[in-house]
């Protein structure tokens, strides 16, 4: 195993812990097709590069990773409530999510609806709680909502729908749909930890996770197009097939490449100005370029 993979798996090891001690406190949850459909989609897997963004960005902040647990699986269940919704019928139709079934297709569309909408609220909780700790705290679950909302990922979906079939869509339309379907829920476990080291880097790092973000989705675009359905967990030639807005889409192929390599230039151009060891960070950002799952 490299030291990357290593590093990688710790610190997605440790956001797993925390995740199965709250999903044990959903057991409670009644009627229990909602407990059940809640905790399929937390449990069934994804990368959970979010959370491990969290860990390394609190380290290299010397945050205490007891400070970011909580954060780390508000912003979870908030992108994991985002891709129920996101596979749903009336949005993009998918089948398959982590490489199993997707939660309409398990719970039924209506069940699914409640899913994700109680994956957000509950994320709500989570968040109120952190906030009786102090006022960088709640700074810090503001961000969080502030990304997820009308003005953040949400505003993103709603744009990502509209520009369906739309040959016209601009760069400027993909730049919209990028950063905020997908950049803002990437810069905020970024940027946690810098509100509650004290807002230490933090225009640098809001900087780092727009470009990491939209290298992000970039390469979603592009595996949508030579992706593995067996690492991906989700069904390929999708975009093409609804319509899509996508880098894939507007600039071709060959062109959204070199696009996600000049992001992932200024990405690691902008680790250099940070102090302390940024070897993990520039490997996390040749991943997101590289990887295949
Ligand atoms: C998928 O996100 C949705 C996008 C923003 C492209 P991830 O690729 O992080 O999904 P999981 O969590 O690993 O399943
Ligand atoms: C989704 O983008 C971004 C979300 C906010 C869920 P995509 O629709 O491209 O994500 P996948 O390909 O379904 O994971
Ligand atoms: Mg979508
Ligand atoms: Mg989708
Ligand atoms: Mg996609």
């Amino acid at each position: 195993m490299s030291l990357f993979t290593e590093k990688f798996d710790g610190y997605a090891s440790r956001f797993i812990g925390i995740l199965e001690d709250f999903c044990a406190t959903l057991d409670k949850c009644e009627p229990e097709i909602l407990s059940k459909s809640l905790q399929y989609s937390l449990k069934i897997g994804g990368k959970r590069i979010r959370p491990v963004l969290m860990y390394t960005f609190a380290d290299l902040l010397n945050v205490e990773k007891e400070k970011v647990d909580n954060f780390a699986l508000a912003l979870e269940m908030i992108h994991t409530y985002s891709l129920i919704h996101d596979d749903m019928p009336e949005m993009d139709n998918d089948d398959f999510r982590r490489g199993k079934p997707s939660n309409h297709k398990v719970f039924g569309a209506a069940n699914a609806l409640l899913a994700g909408d109680g994956l957000l609220n509950t994320a709500y909780s989570v968040l109120f709680d952190e906030c009786r700790k102090g006022v960088e705290y709640i700074s810090a679950a503001s961000f969080i909502c502030d990304c997820a909302g009308i003005y953040g990922m949400i505003a993103g979906q709603s744009a990502d729908l509209l520009h369906e079939h739309d040959e016209n869509c601009s760069e400027k339309d993909l730049g919209f749909i990028y950063e905020n379907k997908t950049a803002k829920l990437i810069t905020a476990p970024i940027v946690v930890p810098a509100i509650l080291s004290g807002s230490k880097y933090y225009s640098e790092l809001n900087l780092l996770g727009y470009y990491l973000g939209l290298l992000f989705q970039i390469t979603d675009d592009i595996l949508d197009v030579e992706g593995d359905f067996k690492l991906l967990g989700k069904s390929i030639g999708k975009d093409k097939e609804a319509g899509k807005c996508t880098a894939v889409a507007v600039f071709g192929l060959h062109e959204a490449k070199l696009r996600a390599d000049i992001l992932t230039e200024r990405c690691l151009k902008i680790t250099e100005g940070l102090e302390g060891d940024v070897s993990f960070i520039k490997d996390l950002i040749t991943f997101v370029r590289t990887r295949s799952d």
